[in-house]
């Protein structure tokens, strides 16, 4: 089973499965992390190429609660480009976005690695079995597109040769010099997973181009810029989502009002202040800019016709308790202490600096006692993950 081999093969390692008698298979395992945007990614220009209506900025978590791994193994004897997962096979539709980052790969295999040295195998002919693993809910707003199309781009662009990926399982993953090129190919796949290629801060250039070469992702700052800063991950539910963010942004394109304005009059300016406070370390200020962008996110959503309900009582909760608690800090030292922000899903991220984890951990579970003997990822209310920002 290919899921099992998962388990054996370490991360971004080629290796060969069949013994010379047979076709060789190369196989490389990659990982990546998922990303939450401080400014919200929510619109294409371009639905195809995936081009956004505006730049957005995330950071990417560092631990291991919310990852894909993603096996790719390529034989001349495979019949079919298959994918599975979580251990299901998918149907790969021709034309759509994951046939689109193969044919995107196997071109660069051919013209940066093929076509320069005749000697290496012809990969790009052959055909691709992936299977991949999320340790967390797909499709429940929690960024799975993110890191799965992510962690897919690293492990083909690694078989393929493509990148810098460390070839002895002891090295850690460094990212390769060319992760805004591969940017350009995962997001392709799911626009926020071009965010996950870069640990840290990362913003996403919406671009110029109607080809999409200069709408890429680069890194703000690494995750050693603000290691004091954490992300504390609330599963309010870890059911799949009514609406996709795919169709949902595109309602939204539409038919909002509000999304026209919320692109020319209050992202740019966002993106420049989010990044100077990312730099200052200014947590005021991060934290004001990423609650005011989900809370616009949001209205947008109700905005659209007919509207998109993504947050639940719970959610709105979270917001009432998370502002409180910064009413009385402001009174008490003139300082935030938290910020939430909400994707395509009731689910919070709360973002706040390493000294005031515990008193919002315990004001959460105050309002929602977690009965700790149940598994993960059932549909009550759930902490986990203090995670930070880091490499991918
Ligand atoms: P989410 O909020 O989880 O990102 P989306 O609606 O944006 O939800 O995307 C979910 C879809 O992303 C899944 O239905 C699947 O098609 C794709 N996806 C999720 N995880 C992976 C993965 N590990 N590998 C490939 N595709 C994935
Ligand atoms: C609310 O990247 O999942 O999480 O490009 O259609 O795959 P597609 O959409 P996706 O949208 C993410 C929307 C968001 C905001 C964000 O991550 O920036
Ligand atoms: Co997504």
């Amino acid at each position: 089973r290919m899921h099992e081999l998962l388990e054996k093969y370490p991360v971004g390692k080629v290796s060969y499965l069949t013994s010379s008698l047979m076709s060789p298979v190369y196989q490389v395992t990659a990982s990546a992390p998922v990303n939450i945007a401080c400014i919200k990614y929510w619109g294409k220009r371009d639905t195809t190429l995936i081009l956004p209506t505006n730049s957005s900025l995330s950071v990417t978590l560092s631990q291991d609660n919310l990852r894909s791994t993603t096996t790719s193994r390529s034989s001349s004897s495979f019949e079919k480009t298959r994918l599975w997962l979580n251990g299901v096979e998918e149907v790969i539709k021709p034309g759509a976005r994951l046939d689109r980052c193969l044919a995107e790969l196997r071109r660069m295999r051919k013209e940066n690695v093929e076509d320069k040295d005749p000697s290496v195998p012809k990969l790009s002919t052959w055909n691709l079995h992936i299977a991949s693993y999320n340790n967390f809910p797909t499709a429940a707003g929690l960024a799975s597109s993110a890191s799965g199309f992510a962690a897919l781009t690293a492990s083909v662009a690694a078989l393929y040769g493509l990148n810098a990926f460390p070839q002895h399982p002891s090295s850690s993953y460094s990212p390769p010099a060319d992760a805004s090129q591969l940017s350009l190919i995962a997001r392709q796949g799911s626009g926020s997973a071009c965010r996950s290629l870069f640990g840290g801060f990362v913003a996403w250039e919406m671009g110029k181009d109607s080809n999409g070469r200069d709408s890429l992702a680069i890194q703000v700052a690494p995750e050693s810029h603000w290691p004091s800063l954490h992300a504390l991950i609330c599963v309010v539910n870890s059911g799949k989502k009514g609406t996709s963010s795919t169709a949902g942004m595109q309602e939204t394109v539409l038919t909002s009002e509000l999304l026209k304005s919320r692109i020319k009059d209050v992202v740019p300016s966002r993106m420049s202040s989010i990044t100077q406070a990312i730099l200052a370390k200014d947590f005021d200020s991060f934290a004001k800019i990423t609650m005011q962008d989900s809370n616009q996110f949001h209205a947008v959503c109700l905005d659209t016709f007919p509207p998109i309900f993504y947050l639940n009582d719970v959610s709105r909760a979270i917001i009432a308790i998370i502002t409180e608690l910064n009413r009385v800090s402001v009174e008490a030292t003139g300082h935030l202490v938290a910020a939430y922000t909400f994707d395509a899903g009731p689910n919070a991220v709360i973002y706040t600096e390493s000294e005031n984890i515990k008193t919002i951990i315990q004001l959460l579970l105050n309002y929602f006692p977690i009965d700790f003997a149940a598994s993960p990822f059932n549909d009550s209310f759930q902490l986990f993950g203090v995670g930070h920002p880091s490499a991918a």
